[in-house]
């Protein structure tokens, strides 16, 4: 997702420059900028933003004017196995980014969040007042942060901003999450691991239509606000999964039902009229966008293969068991 706003922003805004300031944990990867690496308005720090120092230095030199928070430990199925990095970055690295912002100039502050703080809705959808019930490690750090960054707001008048992003997806998604993980289980002739009975329903956003109203929200929103950003496209995983085997030409026999997420959270919808009141509308069709991204991983082969590998293969042993996702 921060990848993609960078590239959004240097090709949309001629006269912004952009610091990169990345760990590069597991997920994060060069090779998604690689398009910008020799652009003289992008630069890269590569830094941990829970080191107060460093944070401290970089916006000394570079001067901000504003500061988007992208940076986050994002897999739910990895925050049931290791909560405290999500403590960590999510919530101790947002405390430091903020404390950062009092002792600037930096005008703006957007904090990039999720819809799961709201937790799962049986029905109807969650505007931006809808209580925080936040169910995974994951979602409860997010909820945590916003609590933080909204008493900052309240307490010294910090300049921020937040959205809540429902679920998105596109090209450069590392292969965890479920899109990316299925197509590229089917292009490797694997079976795809569909959770319990497959009716959770998501709410599904390109990633492209989420920078361009990361960065509207950006420009034209209203600080001490948040803001939803939903396509209002909401399907269950095994739509979702019928869809990915169709257009890769594969059958039914290529799902393998998995045992469900612990505590898995059955239903997510926002009500995004915030936002499509500010001018935001989603360029991308569901339809359009999966098909987007299938092509866009039938031609990386050589970005995403490499990511399959090593540790990964560890963690997919330990989240499917070992002989889950071989040859179909
Ligand atoms: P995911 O991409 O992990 O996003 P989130 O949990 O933040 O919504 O999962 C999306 C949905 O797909 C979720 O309901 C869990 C399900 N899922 C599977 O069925 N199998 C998988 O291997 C994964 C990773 C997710």
């Amino acid at each position: 997702m921060g990848s993609d706003f960078i590239r959004f922003v240097l090709s949309e805004h001629p006269e912004d420059e952009v610091l990169n300031y990345d760990k590069l944990t597991y997920a994060g990867n060069l090779a998604n900028l690689a398009s910008v690496a020799d652009n003289s308005r992008y630069h890269f720090v590569q830094a941990d933003i829970c080191d107060a120092l460093a944070v401290k230095k970089a916006i000394q030199d570079f001067q901000p004017d504003v500061i988007v928070n992208y940076a986050a430990e994002t897999h739910v199925d990895r925050s049931i196995h290791d909560p405290e990095a999500f403590l960590r970055t999510d919530v101790m690295g947002t405390h430091v980014l903020l404390e950062a912002m009092r002792a600037s100039k930096v005008s703006r502050f957007l904090h990039i969040s999720t819809d799961e703080v709201f937790g799962s809705l049986a029905e109807g959808e969650a505007s931006e007042e809808y209580p925080f019930r936040p169910t995974s490690p994951y979602s409860a750090s997010k909820a945590a942060a916003e609590h933080l960054i909204m008493a900052y707001w309240h307490t010294y008048e910090t300049p921020v901003l937040i959205t809540h992003a429902t679920n998105n997806y596109g090209w450069h998604h590392y292969p965890e999450k479920v899109i990316p993980l299925f197509i590229t289980n089917l292009l490797e002739g694997k079976k795809v691991p569909l959770y319990g009975d497959g009716k959770n329903v998501r709410e599904w956003l390109f990633v492209r239509d989420h920078s361009r109203a990361v960065d509207l929200v950006l420009r034209k929103g209203d600080l001490g606000q948040s803001y939803n950003i939903g396509s209002g496209e909401r399907i269950t995983n095994l739509e979702l999964t019928s869809e990915l085997l169709k257009q890769l030409g594969k059958g039914e026999e290529s799902i393998e039902r998995v045992k469900d997420r612990p505590g898995h959270d059955l239903r997510y919808a926002l009500n995004s009229e915030k936002l499509r009141n500010l001018g935001w509308k989603p360029s991308y069709t569901f339809q359009d966008g999966i098909q987007e991204t299938v092509e866009w991983y039938k031609k990386n082969e050589a970005w995403w293969r490499p990511l399959k590998s090593g540790e990964y293969q560890e963690y997919y042993a330990k989240q499917y068991g070992d002989t889950k996702g071989d040859s179909a």
